[in-house]
């Protein structure tokens, strides 16, 4: 009855533990959840000014396909202003989050059967977001040696004629590394060379916490149009809830992303773009606070997890989550297929701390916690991790 696209995909992992969370709590257990990607904060109180505002006057009818032109120049001026690369209004394309602009662009990129190139660790929604889209994901495997970032020489071996795109998350979800110029350019020079568009997945830009942070199309012009940027507002400004995201890219392929949402969405809710464009114009203070947090967060963190037996990790240098690698006790545990699922189902049930495993970013000997939570829970998390792997 269902269609042939859909039995090649798995559901998201991380939407299925929010589910279970919801579940367990309403039956009264209460829950150390460390597995959602979400900010603790409120989304700036300028944002919302905005969107009040739009909704009192009546800005609430359909407008232009591609998002509110006064939107769009903000993005443009960010990106120079920030990111030091330069776009036109028509080479941006705002949309219902980062996930629907990732989607809008595989959906004019991709022919069956076209392979996309991803580095693992990767964010769990983009292999399926790749097959929904009629690619296949091409997995090259990181190592933690090199803080699980891809390089020139990973890359070359897996490029052949059907090679398409390579995708990039900087900073990464989930493993928090970030890539410098240096480390980006030669990637970049190979893509340039072999014809292959770059899916640059920017949106913990700015989470970035001991380096400044390179945007890929920034560093050539020819890098520039060879690359689709992705940024959203979801986790710098806190506003996962408003859905609104956008690409940045050569008007070309702007112009496609932006028929294909045309069918689709339209556009995304004015009342959100009016709230991202408070943000945007407003609320860098309010970002960059909750950054600071999250920097200190991760200060705090770090020597707790350095205290826990036989476990390993590469320091995060961005993003919002820690990602621990627990192979040392896969002989402890029994399990049929998943490692990482059996340890963070037992971790749950039994000391009803929520994670993600491992499996969901194609490492099944790791967990994510996510520290976009209060400090003192995220601790009490880590404590209770020490209790699980000192009694297996
Ligand atoms: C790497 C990455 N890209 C994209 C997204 C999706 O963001 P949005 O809420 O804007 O759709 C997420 C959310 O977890 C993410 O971690």
């Amino acid at each position: 009855m269902l269609s042939k696209k859909l039995s090649q995909i798995t559901p998201s992992y991380t939407i299925g533990i929010s589910a279970r969370v919801k579940a367990l709590k309403s039956e009264g257990l209460e829950i150390i959840d460390l597995s959602i990607g979400e900010p603790d904060f409120n989304t700036p109180h300028v944002a919302n000014a905005k969107a009040m505002d739009a909704i009192s006057n009546g800005k609430t009818k359909y407008d232009l396909v591609p998002g509110l032109m006064d939107l769009r120049l903000a993005i443009v001026d960010k990106l120079k202003t920030e990111n030091h690369v330069q776009y036109k209004a028509d080479e941006i394309v705002v949309s219902s989050g980062a996930k629907h602009a990732i989607t809008n662009t595989l959906l004019a990129l991709l022919d069956p059967g076209d392979e996309v190139l991803l580095p693992a660790p990767y964010w769990t929604s983009y292999p399926e977001i790749i097959k929904l889209c009629g690619g296949v994901p091409v997995i090259i495997e990181t190592s933690k040696e090199n803080d699980f970032k891809l390089t020139a020489d990973l890359l070359k071996p897996y490029i052949n004629a059907r090679t398409k795109l390579l995708l990039i998350n900087n900073p990464s979800n989930p493993t928090g590394a970030v890539y410098s110029g240096n480390e980006l350019s030669p990637l970049v020079d190979v893509c340039v060379l072999e014809n292959i568009f770059i899916l640059a997945d920017e949106i913990y830009e700015r989470i970035c916490f001991d380096q400044p942070f390179v945007s890929i199309p920034s560093l050539s012009e020819a890098a520039r149009q060879q690359t689709i940027l992705i940024n959203g507002f979801s986790k710098s400004a806190a506003m996962t809830g408003w859905r609104l995201g956008y690409t940045a890219s050569n008007a070309t392929i702007a112009k496609a992303i932006s028929t294909i949402q045309g069918h689709l969405v339209s556009h995304p809710s004015t009342i959100s773009q009016w709230a991202g464009l408070g943000a945007l114009t407003e609320g860098k203070e309010a970002m960059q606070k909750m950054v600071n947090t999250y920097k200190s967060r991760r200060d705090l963190l770090l020597p707790i997890i350095d205290a826990l037996p036989d476990t390993t990790y590469v320091t995060p240098k961005g993003a919002f989550y820690l990602f621990i690698d627990l192979s040392a006790y896969r002989n402890k545990l029994s399990f049929d297929t998943s490692f990482s699922v059996a340890f963070s189902d037992k971790f749950l049930l039994e000391h009803q701390v929520a994670v993600v495993p491992g499996i969901a970013f194609g490492n099944d000997n790791y967990i994510r916690i996510s520290y976009a939570t209060d400090l003192h829970v995220v601790i009490e998390g880590l404590n209770r991790l020490k209790q699980m792997i000192e009694a297996l």
